[in-house]
């Protein structure tokens, strides 16, 4: 399988052309798929036509994960306005990466457009290495030694009212540096979000949220932000250690939007799922 990869902004994403998912995947589309995945944070799919198990096959191949598959446990999962049971069915998400107020977050988030009617909201991706990279010196210095409390829920004060607010019964946090490893390739990644970063704990107030702007400022200044707009077959594969991703809002009565997601590898520790009013 010959595959064309082009990049999509300068930081993050690949473009993926020529995948053929009636064909196994050989040693070559393995390599190049992975090094685009690791190098670039995203890899794009146009009007590809899969089922649950490529979605995860695909997912899985990249990581080496041969331990249980989200369709071997049935998780059906849908990011939906319109599916009953669909996550996160309305308004407005910032940005975040998954699961970021645990110890060990998935690695590899995948969304496939099985149905996305015109209208619908798209997807942000920006890049964590390629962010800590474009740090100047002396504010990189300046955050090497710290660290953040990474919260479950939603948006410190950084909110608005469109913002979707998922209920949990139990609210969970964790503590990262800043300047976070990545666990695969080890690259530095500047963690913190929008969504779940709830404060510096070595500077607590107003004056580490003053920080957190700053540092927010170079993670979603436009030029670093690849835009996903959906059409159906789009297929979207994220280093969830790496970016970070929020979509734009969403509404119960708006145009059908629905991303079949699929994760891996499947976290050992089993989270309850957050729950959302359909008021
Ligand atoms: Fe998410």
């Amino acid at each position: 399988m010959a595959l064309e990869i082009r990049k999509v902004t300068d930081g993050v994403g690949s473009e993926v052309i020529g995948l053929d998912p009636s064909k196994e995947f050989d040693d070559e589309t393995r390599r190049q798929l992975r090094e685009a995945f690791f190098e670039r944070g995203a890899l794009v799919f146009r009007g590809l036509d899969i089922d649950y198990d490529y979605q995860d096959k695909l997912c899985r191949m990249l990581i080496g994960d041969d331990g249980p598959s989200a369709a071997e446990r049935r998780d059906n999962f849908f990011v939906s306005n319109k599916e009953e049971n669909g996550a996160a069915p309305y308004g407005r998400l910032l940005f975040h990466a998954d699961m970021m107020w645990a110890e060990e977050p998935f690695e590899v988030l995948s969304l496939y457009a099985t149905k996305v009617e015109p209208g619908s909201a798209s997807t942000s991706v920006t890049n964590g290495v390629y962010a800590c990279e474009q740090l100047p010196d002396d504010l990189r210095r300046q955050i090497e030694p710290l660290h953040a409390v990474q919260a479950s829920g939603q948006a410190y004060n950084r909110g608005g009212e469109d913002l979707i607010n998922p209920k949990r019964e139990q609210e969970r946090s964790h503590v990262t540096p800043i300047i976070h490893r990545h666990r695969r390739t080890g690259k530095p990644v500047l963690y913190v979000s929008q969504q779940n970063t709830r404060e510096i704990v070595e500077i607590p107030g107003d004056d580490g949220e003053k920080m957190l702007q700053t540092l927010f400022d170079q993670l979603y200044a436009p030029r670093h932000v690849y835009e996903h707009q959906w059409r159906d077959g789009d297929l979207l594969v994220l280093d969830n250690l790496a970016v970070q991703h929020s979509r734009g809002y969403v509404a119960l009565d708006g145009p059908t939007r629905t991303l079949r997601k699929v994760i891996a590898p499947i976290p050992k520790q089993k989270y309850e799922r957050p729950t959302f009013d359909r008021t």
